[in-house]
C-alpha cells in the first residue's frame, strides 16, 4: 500500500491505495466480465469531482457514488454534511472505502454495487456522483438507467469526465431522455468537465 494525501475543504485527508495496480490484474476475472483494477488508482476525474463537491452544502442530503474506486467524491460529500454511500463492484474496493473513512474519521456506507445490476438500493437518492466511468461505450446504458432509478424526484446527478471517446454520446443520450444537462467547469481535467444533470426537467426515460 502506498498514501495519497489530499486537501480538501481544508481537511488533510489520507488515502490508503495499492502501491501496484498493475499486479492486481487477474486474467481470469477478465476473461470473465472484462475486469481490471481501475479501482485501485486515483483517477483525475475522481479528484476534480471530489474538489467541486467540497464546495458544496450537502447537509441533510444522501448520496451516492457509482463506481467509487477509491472513493475520494464520497469522502468529500461526507465532509460536506451528506449522508454518503459508496459503490463499486470491486469488493477489494469497498473494502478499502471501509478502512480509508475510518482512518480519516469519516462516516461514509460502501457496498458493492455492479451498475447492471437490477437490485438497485431501494430508496432513492437527492445527490448521484460518478467519475470517470464512461470509458467504455458499454457503460453508457446502464448508467443512465441506474439513474433514471436511484435519483430522486428534484435530485440531480453529477458526472466527472475527462474526455472520454464515448462520454459526449452518454449526455446527449441523458439529454434525449429528458435530462437537463449542464457543463460545470471542472478544475483539474482540462480536457474533461463535471457535468450535471438534473432530474425536474425529466420527461422520460
Ligand atoms: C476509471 S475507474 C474510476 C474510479 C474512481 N471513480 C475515480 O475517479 O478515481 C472506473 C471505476 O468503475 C468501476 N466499475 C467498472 N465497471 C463497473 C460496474 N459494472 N459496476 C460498478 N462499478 C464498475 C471500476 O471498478 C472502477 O472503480
Amino acid at each position: 500500500m502506498r498514501e495519497e494525501r489530499i486537501i480538501l475543504a481544508g481537511r488533510e485527508l489520507v488515502i490508503a491505495r495499492p502501491a501496484e495496480p498493475e499486479s492486481l490484474i487477474d486474467e481470469e476475472r477478465f476473461e470473465e466480465d472484462e475486469f481490471l483494477p481501475y479501482w485501485a488508482d486515483l483517477w483525475p476525474s475522481g479528484i476534480a469531482l471530489a474538489r467541486h463537491l467540497a464546495t458544496l452544502d450537502l447537509v441533510g442530503k444522501r448520496a451516492l457514488e457509482l463506481g467509487c474506486g477509491l472513493a475520494l467524491p464520497s469522502f468529500a460529500a461526507a465532509l460536506a454534511g451528506a449522508d454518503v454511500l459508496a459503490t463499486d463492484w470491486a469488493p477489494e474496493a469497498i473494502e478499502l472505502v471501509a478502512v480509508n473513512a475510518a482512518a480519516n474519521g469519516l462516516r461514509v456506507s460502501g457496498t458493492v454495487l455492479d451498475w447492471r445490476s437490477e437490485q438497485l438500493p431501494d430508496t432513492p437518492f437527492d445527490l448521484v456522483v460518478a467519475a470517470d466511468v464512461l470509458y467504455e461505450e458499454r457503460n453508457a446504458v446502464p448508467l443512465l438507467r441506474v439513474l433514471s432509478r436511484t435519483v430522486a424526484p428534484g435530485g440531480h446527478a453529477l458526472v466527472a469526465d475527462p474526455g472520454r471517446r464515448h462520454a459526449a454520446t452518454f449526455f446527449e443520450q441523458a439529454q434525449a431522455a429528458g435530462w437537463a444537462v449542464q457543463r460545470l467547469a471542472a478544475v483539474g481535467l482540462p480536457a474533461g468537465w463535471i457535468v450535471a444533470l438534473d432530474r425536474q426537467a425529466r420527461t422520460t426515460g
